[in-house]
């Protein structure tokens, strides 16, 4: 592994904590919450002050290291995707476990060269809980190495899903799949509420599978390397390549990949 993706990862990790900083002073002092777009006349998507200044100090922190760099980020960050080197950024990614004082949330920040998933973390402040990996370098929690599951059926695996904010037929198709893995005997359904956490819950062998049928590229961008990197697979929940904008995702151990790939794909909206 080139030594500067050690010193990319050094600098990610350090942006994270200090987006983790801010995240835990919210959490302990209160925040105020805005709605932030609107599905049919109701509202669910929700900002604080605490994700835009988790933003700004995980900017300033990578900016500091790496000027000539690209940022894309959750809080109107708006980086060229097809930059030589970028940074997609998720500074808090579980506000509505934040808003509701459910302590399961993260900072989630990948590094891309070319398009291609070099460095993720993803950092729990609550748990204290880092995960990492670079490109070829392996995946860890806090620095021990982590695998994907070795169960190799469905029927032996806990399944984790999201539901995007739309409750139409986003929905109901969410639903009908997570029917369908029950048919398969899997030992349940988990919704943690915070996708970059869901993948890692992948890549340390919680999860047999994660799907949900819309994320955003800073849900995943951290989490789909550090699946991989973690022995596991990831594509969009048709099967395809994930791309660095809004898309489908699915991951898995190699194993159970193609067992709950026919599921997501034939409820797929
Ligand atoms: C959300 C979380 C959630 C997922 C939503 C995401 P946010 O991110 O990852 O688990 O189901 O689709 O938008 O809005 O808390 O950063
Ligand atoms: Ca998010
Ligand atoms: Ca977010």
């Amino acid at each position: 592994m080139p030594d500067n993706y050690q010193a990319i990862l050094h600098s990610a990790m350090t942006a994270a904590q200090a987006g983790g900083h801010v995240l835990q002073r919210y959490w302990h002092d209160g925040i105020e919450l805005r709605d932030k777009s609107e599905f049919g006349g109701k509202t669910y998507d929700l900002v604080s002050d605490a994700d835009l200044e988790s933003q700004e100090v995980i900017a300033r922190s990578i900016a500091n290291d790496y000027p000539d760099h690209e940022l894309l980020g959750e809080e109107d960050l708006t980086g060229d995707i097809t930059a030589e080197h970028l940074w997609v950024i998720d500074p808090l990614d579980g506000t509505n476990n934040f808003a509701h004082h459910i302590g399961h949330f993260a900072v989630s920040i990948g590094y891309f060269v070319d398009g291609v998933p070099t460095v993720g973390v993803v950092h729990n402040p609550i748990s204290g809980d880092t995960y990492t990996a670079t490109r070829g370098g392996g995946a860890f929690r806090n620095s021990q190495p982590i695998r994907v599951t070795n169960a190799d059926h469905l029927s032996k695996s806990m399944v984790g899903c999201g539901f995007y904010y739309d409750r139409g037929d986003m929905m109901r198709s969410t639903l009908a799949a997570i029917e369908e893995f029950f048919s398969h005997d899997i030992h349940g359904i988990r919704r943690f509420g915070t996708a970059a956490l869901d993948l890692c819950a992948v890549a340390s062998g919680q999860f047999g599978a994660f799907f949900e049928y819309k994320l955003s590229p800073w849900d995943f961008a951290a989490g789909q390397l550090i699946v991989r990197e973690a022995g596991g697979i990831v594509t969009n929940a048709k099967g395809d390549p994930l791309g660095l904008t809004q898309s489908s995702v699915l991951a898995a151990s190699t194993a159970i990949h193609p067992h709950a790939l026919a599921i997501t794909k034939k409820h797929h909206p």
